[in-house]
């Protein structure tokens, strides 16, 4: 176990923010999980799990035990007669692992291309694009309990998985200090700050089909006169579409779409579409609808603009960017600003709150 101390963490959150670590742990295998859980000091702290750090906001030092997670591995677990199951270690790379599995020979996880952090991340808020989402692909994950150091593993209904959304987003309910809460007791609460995730384990069917319902692949399908593209087909146009208009965090940084997009009634969509004709929307299953929250931002005059160096991107509303340099970088306090303000633009005009999506440390 690598145990460092006032560590920098700002190569490690693609905001770029400056921000220190008290106590970070590299977590590179299951013992050091198991020695972090033994450690008297450690044990007795908060702890907070950073993935790739694609989607936190830090609004300051971080004074929870960071236990920056780095176990890798890619492997095909089991094939069937109708699916792979393949397994990825929580540290390896979103992306990679993506192009991992199409070279391989196996489709489904290509519409996900792109999306930064890591496959530990990716469960914890149900990562999506395109028509797909990570639900969509799952088949089980591996976490340990961090009070008592034990493995366990949760299929897709024990994640609680929602838009953007599952149980590692939550936290479980308050015990007495020196208590502990046995983890069957909150699994379905919140393991938040709890458990942390080891391994994910995906399945992709060889009955696999294009998923091009998305209005911008569909595009990309009748451009190219290709009828039924291949999975490493749609990757490439996936990336495409990506790059055009989200920035890359190695250039800009940025947390990616910085809200949700808001669900509505019918009631409330047709009244603002009353007053906004153009506004972007979409039924959902159950009657209600989705507004693209981008749309909503761009609308109320956001797109392009500045709060001290916290920015709103120019192609993509729904994205801040930080507009410092990596000497004096934005404050998570400043792109908190700013969202603030954009969230008041948005209520005032719409009567809508938005929610924000990345994790606020
Ligand atoms: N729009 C505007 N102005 C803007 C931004 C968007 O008018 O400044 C309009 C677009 O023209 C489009 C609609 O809003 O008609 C939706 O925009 P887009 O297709 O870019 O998708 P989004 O709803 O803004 C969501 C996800 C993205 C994901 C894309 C593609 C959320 C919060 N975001 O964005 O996910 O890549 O769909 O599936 O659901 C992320 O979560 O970090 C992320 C990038």
């Amino acid at each position: 176990m690598l145990v460092e101390k006032n560590v920098s963490l700002q190569g490690c959150n693609t905001f770029g923010i400056a921000a220190r670590a008290h106590t970070l742990v590299r977590i590179r295998s299951l013992q050091d999980l198991r020695d972090v859980v033994a450690d008297e000091t450690l044990r007795s702290q908060p702890m907070f799990v950073l993935g790739g750090g694609s989607n936190i906001v830090l609004t300051g030092d971080v004074r929870p035990v960071v236990l920056k997670m780095e176990i890798k591995g890619l492997r095909l677990v089991r094939e069937t007669e109708r699916a792979w199951i393949v397994e990825a270690g929580a540290g390896e790379v979103w992306h990679e692992t993506v192009a991992w599995t199409l070279a391989q020979g196996w489709p489904g996880l290509e519409n996900l291309a792109l999306i930064p952090g890591t496959v530990g991340a990716a469960p914890v808020q149900n990562i999506g694009a395109y028509g797909v989402e990570l639900q969509d692909r799952f088949h089980s994950l591996s976490a340990v309990d961090l009070a008592t150091g034990q493995p366990f593993d949760l299929d897709a209904s024990q994640c609680g998985f929602g838009y953007r959304d599952s149980v590692f987003k939550h936290r479980p309910p308050p015990v007495p200090a020196g208590a502990t809460q046995p983890l069957a007791a909150v699994r379905g609460m919140g393991l938040a700050g709890r458990a942390i995730i080891t391994h994910v384990r995906f399945v992709l069917q060889k009955s696999w089909r294009p998923e091009l319902g998305y209005l911008e692949l569909e595009r990309k399908r009748l451009e190219s006169g290709i009828a039924e593209p291949t999975a490493q087909q749609v990757f490439d146009w996936v990336c495409e579409i990506r790059r055009a208009k989200l920035p890359d965090p190695a250039v800009v940084g940025n947390a990616g779409s910085f809200f949700k997009n808001p669900t509505v009634t019918p009631e409330q969509c047709q009244d603002i579409i009353a007053r906004d004709p153009k506004v972007v929307h979409y039924v959902l299953p159950d009657g209600r609808f989705k507004l693209a929250a981008g749309w909503l931002i761009d609308a109320c005059g956001w797109k392009g603009k500045s709060v001290g160096r916290a920015g709103v991107y120019d192609r993509q509303a729904l994205v801040l960017v930080n507009r410092g340099t990596p000497e004096c970088s934005v404050t998570g306090g400043e792109v908190m600003t700013l969202a603030r303000a954009i969230q008041t633009s948005v209520y005032e005009r719409f009567g809508i709150r938005l929610e924000p999506e990345p994790v606020v440390v």
